[in-house]
């Protein structure tokens, strides 16, 4: 099967025609879909009309997959798929927006995804884009001084600042004494160099970073937020307008997102997601 890969909007986004994902693929299509996913760091394949084994299986084809924490909005039956929605059906996510806020997914953990392969099944005609940031260009385009402060420096990440401050927020059920076990520190580089394209990225993010190690708390505070204002200036976004059927897979490690507002009221937003495994994270040596 002869693919085509388009850059759209920016260089580290490429859509890709010319696969049909209900099939299964050869080797040659996996491989050629793989390269384009190191060479841009966003996919997009629109109208693939998939079940969850077919977006079980394809995902596979990059690896194991990682099943979350929070067992509530995983499909029962495939526990490999994560359903985001605004309508309370079965199992789903119990919010209006999903990962409304800057993110990364699970950098939590202590070897982070390597990707997410999100399947839009139901969305909104209007509203309800997803943004993505580029974190290599964002990493590129700081000053020399700000390199240097932060090449070798390690932050630490969790899950359960950011769940608690949902749950108060009454956006999220108290968890269970078996997550807050599980929700421990996890520390990676604030910088690190990509293992597939050898390039660096900055990887800190606004739900799950918690604070730069070796800077007074007010510091750690002020440098992450001058870097989140940072990696979110237009000329690192891509904003994705979802259709019916839309598969966007984004490399967990080099890129951040944020879902956007849409009338919860007046439509439907249902998602299903898959995550691949990754390992842990190679730092950019201090200067
Ligand atoms: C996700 C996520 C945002 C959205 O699937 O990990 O954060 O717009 N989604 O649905
Ligand atoms: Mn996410």
């Amino acid at each position: 099967m002869a693919i085509s890969v388009t850059e759209i909007g920016a260089t580290y986004v490429a859509e890709i025609e010319g696969v049909d994902l209900s099939a299964p693929l050869d080797g040659e299509t996996v491989a050629a879909i793989r390269q384009a996913w190191w060479d841009h760091s966003i996919l997009v394949l629109r109208g693939q009309s998939i079940n969850q084994e077919q977006h079980i299986a394809f995902s596979r084809h990059f690896g194991e997959l990682q099943v979350h924490s929070v067992k509530d909005w995983l499909l029962p039956d495939h526990p490999e798929i994560l359903v985001l929605s605004n309508r309370g059906r079965g199992g789903v996510k119990p919010l209006d927006n999903g990962g409304a806020y800057w993110h990364s997914d699970m950098t939590y953990e202590a070897k982070p995804p390597m990707g997410s392969i999100l399947h839009g099944l139901t969305v909104p005609p209007e509203g309800g884009d997803t943004l993505y940031a580029d974190m290599y260009a964002a990493y590129e385009a700081l000053d020399d001084e700000t390199k240097e402060l932060i090449d070798g420096r390690i932050a630490v990440h969790n899950y359960r600042h950011r769940y608690m401050k949902m749950a108060k927020g009454g956006k999220r059920p108290q968890p269970s004494a078996e997550q807050l076990a599980q929700w421990q520190d996890t520390e990676h580089p604030v910088a690190f160099i990509h293992p597939e394209s050898g390039r660096k990225a900055l990887y800190i993010n606004e739900g799950f970073t918690v604070a730069i190690k070796g800077l007074e708390p007010d510091e750690s505070e002020a440098l992450l937020a001058r870097l989140y204002a940072h990696c979110v200036q237009p000329q690192f976004i891509y904003a994705h307008k979802w259709r019916p059927g839309d598969i966007v897979m984004w490399d967990n490690r080099c890129t951040m997102h944020c879902a956007t507002r849409y009338d919860v009221a007046k439509y439907e937003r249902t998602m299903h997601r898959t995550t691949i495994k990754g390992a842990a994270l190679c730092h950019v040596a201090a200067a």
